[in-house]
């Protein structure tokens, strides 16, 4: 009975989306011909409190902030909880398990990719006019040519390839299998002019003269602009932690040196989110723009690549089915907004936001797609929250640790788990003795920031700093129904993540029999059962960039393609390789 109504009141407010889109939309049409430029900025592994809008003073982020406190803050995104999945979600509006991608990540070494045949949002805004450019990592296939990003859709590319690089010299360095080259692109051809550059600067550089020759250029032509940040991901295991000098001179007080870098590294990258407003400002394009900011997954605390980054008080981190490695901190912008200066408090996919920046452009992504993202544009533009979201977390077939994580409405189901349940606590709470010396003057900080500045000229009105501020918070006391564990690999776990959205009351016992928990089930057998296979290849060998030049490159057309020499080389390598992994030998 009461599944019929939830389906009813689903069914109901979808269609009232819709309806209220079409009117939207045909006003909006009718009032500009004018399109948005859609500026996306995409954090890597930042946490869901390494924001100070949601209330930490530890470090200040007072640029995301300004614009988080203008704009209207996603208290509900939701990534993937890895890059190369996430990555493919925002790019294809699909879940991973639709497209192949939902097993770990692209490893630089590995020959496989964002399948060929399926459609980019760089495509779909592309199609309809729009100069779309990526400015930092990709991540999505490398090993040809054509998986590459000016050839799936970005007119420009600027930046690397593969998982992350160093700061400085912009290498990758695969420690296990002693591989490392250098990673970083403009457009085809590999570019070391930036070598020795901090790459979050190269980066916001190149964002920046980006906005400046689109409002130099004053064409009809509008702008989709990925700027796809290295920061705050760790770096080669050798050197994970690597900020300027005068970014970590900010951060004198935070004592432990790991933590003193994480800041600096989140910090710069905060600049870089005021540099971006700065220049849309001065071009005078903020007016036609919609500007968001969001990280790609939860921060890793603890494990691989770990940085001291937090989600707490959220439960999990990187790589793991809970809360803290699937909300994502972030913020939109746009003069459309009817409530500037609010939380909204509606669940959205990182998949929604193809159909929805889509929508917000007057562009209808053709059904033969078969998004799994819904178009949630009138909603965001009007701020009502109560669309009911069905959201595929993860479903990860994969034999060793097989684990799921799905969300209906306020049902969120999970079973199993990552790396033997090491990430499934409550990580990274920070200390409080540490804090900014710039939050005293919290209020003022921001209000003095450039971001809120511009931001006021073009939507101006109050905006309560402190209420929003809290309402941004995360708080978790013991639930109504008490403190149940969730022993996620010896039975599936049940939270109602409204009432309990750090999963502490584990209502699986209660459930297990009920309709409501035996739809949810079945929901997601169905979505096991239709999923595509994972695309994941084993390492390939030829990718060695000492073949290449000591680049990264797509080595199996060079391959092909590869002289004499190269193929000697390979040859002997290949050989040494046999004679030092064969088990014949030992
Ligand atoms: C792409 O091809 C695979 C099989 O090769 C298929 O399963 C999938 O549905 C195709 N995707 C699209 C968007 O056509
Ligand atoms: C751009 O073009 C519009 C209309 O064509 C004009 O009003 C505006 O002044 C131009 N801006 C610049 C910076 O040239
Ligand atoms: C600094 O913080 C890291 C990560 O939280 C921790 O592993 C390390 O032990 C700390 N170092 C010191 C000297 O306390
Ligand atoms: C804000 O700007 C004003 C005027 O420039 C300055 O007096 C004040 O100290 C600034 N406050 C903060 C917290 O930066
Ligand atoms: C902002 O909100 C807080 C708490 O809701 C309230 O106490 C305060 O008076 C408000 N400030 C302004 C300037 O409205
Ligand atoms: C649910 O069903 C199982 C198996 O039939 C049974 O052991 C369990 O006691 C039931 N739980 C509840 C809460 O009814």
């Amino acid at each position: 009975m009461s599944t019929h109504l939830d389906k009813f009141s689903s069914i109901a407010s979808l269609l009232t989306a819709g309806l209220v889109f079409c009117i939207a939309l045909s006003s909006s049409l009718t009032a500009t011909s004018e399109r948005p430029n859609i500026i996306i900025i995409m954090a890597d592994d930042l946490g869901f409190d390494d924001v100070s809008f949601r209330g930490s003073n530890n470090f200040l982020t007072p640029n995301i902030d300004a614009l988080a406190y203008s704009g209207v803050i996603l208290n509900n995104l939701y990534a993937a909880p890895m890059c190369t999945p996430s990555r493919a979600a925002l790019l294809t509006g699909k879940y991973p398990i639709n497209t192949g991608m939902q097993h770990y990540v692209i490893v630089n070494d590995q020959p496989w990719s964002l399948p060929l045949n399926e459609t980019t949002m760089a495509e779909v805004f592309r199609g309809n006019g729009y100069r779309t450019s990526l400015l930092g990592k990709w991540h999505l296939g490398m090993s040809q040519r054509n998986f590459t990003p000016t050839q799936r859709g970005f007119d420009r590319h600027l930046g690397y390839l593969g998982a992350y690089v160093d700061y400085y010299s912009q290498t990758y360095e695969q420690t296990n299998k002693g591989y490392n080259g250098h990673d970083f692109r403009d457009n085809l051809k590999a570019t070391h002019e930036q070598v020795g550059q901090y790459v979050t600067d190269v980066l916001t550089d190149a964002a920046v003269q980006e906005i400046e020759d689109q409002g130099s250029k004053n064409n009809s032509q509008p702008l989709f602009l990925l700027l796809s940040h290295l920061a705050p991901h760790a770096a080669n295991d050798d050197s994970p932690m690597q900020a300027p000098e005068d970014e970590l001179a900010q951060f004198g007080y935070i004592r432990n040196e790991t933590h003193r870098y994480y800041a600096a590294m989140v910090s710069r990258m905060d600049k870089s989110v005021g540099k971006v407003i700065d220049a849309l400002a001065r071009q005078e394009m903020l007016q036609n723009s919609i500007v968001l900011f969001l990280s790609d997954n939860g921060g890793p605390t603890q494990g691989q690549h770990s940085t001291t980054a937090s989600n707490y008080p959220l439960r999990g981190q990187k790589n793991s089915p809970w809360e803290g490695g699937l909300r994502s901190s972030a913020a939109i912008w746009s003069t459309e907004f009817e409530r500037l200066g609010s939380v909204w408090k509606q669940q959205i996919y990182i998949g929604d936001l193809l159909p929805t920046l889509a929508a917000a452009a007057g562009i209808s992504p053709d059904p033969a797609l078969h998004l799994d993202g819904l178009n949630l544009w009138s909603a965001l533009k009007y701020g009502y929250e109560s669309v009911e979201r069905e959201i595929v977390h993860v479903i990860d077939e994969d034999v060793a640790e097989p684990h799921l994580s799905y969300t209906r409405g306020k049902w969120k189901v999970i079973s199993g788990t990552t790396s033997g349940g090491i990430y499934d606590g409550w990580l990274g709470r920070r200390e409080t003795s540490e804090e900014d010396p710039r939050s005293g003057d919290y209020e003022d900080l921001i209000r003095n920031t450039s971001v809120w500045q511009q931001l006021q000229l073009v939507s101006a009105g109050e905006r309560n700093i402190s209420e929003l501020r809290d309402q941004a918070r995360i708080e978790c006391p013991e639930p109504a129904t008490g403190i149940k564990p969730c022993l996620p690999l010896q039975a599936p776990c049940l939270f109602d993540i409204e009432a309990d959205p750090c999963e502490q009351s584990n209502l699986y016992e209660e459930y297990r029999n009920t309709t409501i928990y035996l739809d949810l089930w079945q929901r997601i057998q169905q979505f096991a059962k239709e999923a595509h296979p994972p695309n994941n290849k084993p390492s390939d060998p030829d990718c060695n960039p000492r073949f290449y030049h000591d680049e990264w490159t797509w080595w199996q057309d060079e391959q092909a393609s590869s002289s004499g020499t190269t193929g000697r080389m390979k040859i002997v390598t290949f050989f040494l390789g046999f004679v030092l992994t064969s088990r014949w030998f030992l």
